[in-house]
């Protein structure tokens, strides 16, 4: 598994496989890797020739009082583990590296990049978007691997790439979650086991939700009632959203239909964690 760290280098490297014939798969991540991650690799590497990895703690998706400086970095743990997966190239820049001092270019989605996380963390998907254009660039794969556990995410990548003729396929894949039902998430190592046990609220939370559906109900505004009465229930949860929208504009809609988004944040402490389902 070769590590490179210089754009242009890695530039270099991508198009090179790719005149031989490569088919490119990338997977972008802020590493501390686990399950979900190693869940897209897999993905990936049933559908590309060569899987590439990024490794990247993006400064400029973090507010200023976010965790930057405390998210986990585990590189030699991350390298192992993609090695053992079967990637074959991993991208791993430094902050200078990606952000040169005098650049200036940066990539908004306005709308769809406002809400749901947008709404709580502004400038979070700006910074999502210009890290994942220019990983996008560097890369040229034909094909982007991203975790359902980010929907929102999703969609604002989905609507970039569709906007500024990206030539790639985005593959969203299903939420990985740990034995309990929790999603698996890097900053799930912040919690307490106090802690841990109580983020099983926003699970909770969902499932009552997905049960109501499945008996029948589809008005938004009771399934939300329904939600918040089963993470009231939990003391040390406070809510940060809780909503039922469109799963591509991330509006709100009035009925729960077959394909809808049901997105949940909430702090656990001072650990913010997210959750989510799609309406069979
Ligand atoms: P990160 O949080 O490291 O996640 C990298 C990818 O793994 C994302 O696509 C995310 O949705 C996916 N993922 C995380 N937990 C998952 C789980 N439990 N199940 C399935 N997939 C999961 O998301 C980011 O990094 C960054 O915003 C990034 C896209 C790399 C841009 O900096």
């Amino acid at each position: 598994m070769r590590i490179v760290t210089k754009a242009e280098e890695m530039q270099w490297v991508c198009r090179e496989l790719r005149s031989g014939g490569a088919v490119l798969g990338l997977v972008p991540t802020m590493g501390a890797l686990h399950e979900g991650h190693l869940s897209l690799v897999r993905r990936a590497r049933g559908e590309c020739s060569v899987v590439t990895a990024s490794i990247f703690v993006n400064p400029l998706q973090f507010g200023p009082s976010e965790d930057f400086a405390k998210y986990p970095r585990t590189f030699a743990e991350d390298c192992a583990a993609l090695e053992r997966e079967g990637v074959g190239l991993v991208f791993a820049p430094d902050a200078a590296e990606m952000y040169p001092a005098d650049a200036v270019t940066t990539i908004s989605v306005p709308g769809v990049g406002d809400r749901l996380d947008g709404a709580s963390r502004p400038g979070h998907f700006s910074g999502v978007a210009t890290v994942v254009a220019k990983l996008l660039h560097i890369v040229g794969p034909a094909r982007a691997y991203f975790g359902q556990k980010d929907a929102a995410q999703l969609a604002v990548l989905r609507r970039m790439v569709r906007d500024l003729n990206f030539d790639v396929k985005l593959v969203g894949c299903p939420i990985v979650r740990d034995a309990d039902g929790l999603a698996m998430s890097s900053r799930n190592t912040y919690l307490s086991v106090t802690e841990r046990q109580q983020a099983l609220a926003l699970r909770r939370s969902l499932l009552a939700m997905e049960q109501m559906i499945s008996s029948g109900e589809r008005d938004s505004n009771a399934l939300i009632a329904r939600g918040r009465q089963v993470l009231g229930a939990e003391p040390g949860v406070r809510l940060d959203y809780l909503a039922v929208v469109d799963a591509d504009t991330l509006l709100p809609v009035e009925a729960a239909k077959t394909g809808r988004l049901v997105a949940i944040a909430a702090w656990v402490g001072s650990t913010r964690l997210i959750d989510n389902f799609v309406v069979r």
